[in-house]
């Protein structure tokens, strides 16, 4: 089963462009028919925003609605770890089902120990890094990661404004790490989704700009072509 998820990540380690909707603002008193349209609009992976009400202050969801998505869908599953103490639930966010585990660099841990941790459970290792935390001093981390998830909000909440200290860290780390997926997250819509490209991130998570449209599908056609444009 672990060889599975290690082929999840690698999956979108395959592609140039993948837009991930943050199941945060969803509908979470129907996610059989937010996943389906998802699935309809053409998404291929969905990113899960887990918060403790600690590390950041909102509180969402943890293994059992991690577990539930599971049995809905086949996409692989990028589940960000807003929370203080990963290390307690790293087993158990991968016996839920998490395909990859992004824990945060601004937490009081051994962040490469448990980067080897997730990896060592078969699924993909990522390291979030908030808008106001430098790349200086990360890599040790950054060795052990498969994905880089530049914030371009404070986390915790979505339908904030979007942040280009990210893009930054982005053109940062496509020079110095050029075999680690990058990732960017908050604020992400038709008018910034380009600028993230270019500057090196191939993993757009986005949250408003999907579940704040009436219809996913020409939101996502929205994302897909600003991609392109
Ligand atoms: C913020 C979350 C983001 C957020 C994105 O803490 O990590 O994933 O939900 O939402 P938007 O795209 O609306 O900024
Ligand atoms: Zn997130």
């Amino acid at each position: 089963m672990e060889d599975l998820k290690t082929r999840a990540i690698d999956r979108l380690r395959q592609l140039e462009s993948v837009v991930l909707p943050s199941l945060l603002l969803c509908d979470f008193g129907d996610l059989k028919t937010e996943i389906a349209r998802l699935e309809q609009a053409g998404i291929q992976a969905l990113h899960l925003d887990v918060m403790d009400g600690h590390f950041v202050p909102n509180l969402t969801y943890g293994m059992p609605i991690v577990a539930a998505i599971r049995r809905l869908t086949q996409l692989p599953l990028d589940v960000h770890l807003m929370i203080s103490n990963p290390r307690q639930y790293i087993a158990e966010f991968v016996k839920a089902g998490a395909d990859s585990l992004t824990i945060h660099a601004e937490i009081e841990d051994d962040v490469a120990e448990l980067l080897d941790m997730i990896r060592q459970h078969g699924v993909g290792a990522g390291l979030a890094v908030n808008p106001a935390t430098p790349l200086d001093g990360l890599d040790a981390a950054l060795d052990r990661c498969d994905l880089v998830l530049a914030m371009s909000v404070q986390p915790g909440f979505g339908g904030q404004k979007f942040n280009p200290v990210a893009l930054e860290k982005l053109q940062q780390l496509r020079a110095s790490r050029p075999n680690v997926m990058l990732e960017v997250d908050g604020g992400v819509n038709a008018t910034t989704i380009r600028r993230c490209k270019e500057a090196g991130a191939s993993l757009f998570v986005v949250g408003s700009a999907i579940f704040g449209q009436p219809d996913y599908e020409s939101a996502v056609a929205e994302l897909m072509a600003a991609l392109e444009s």
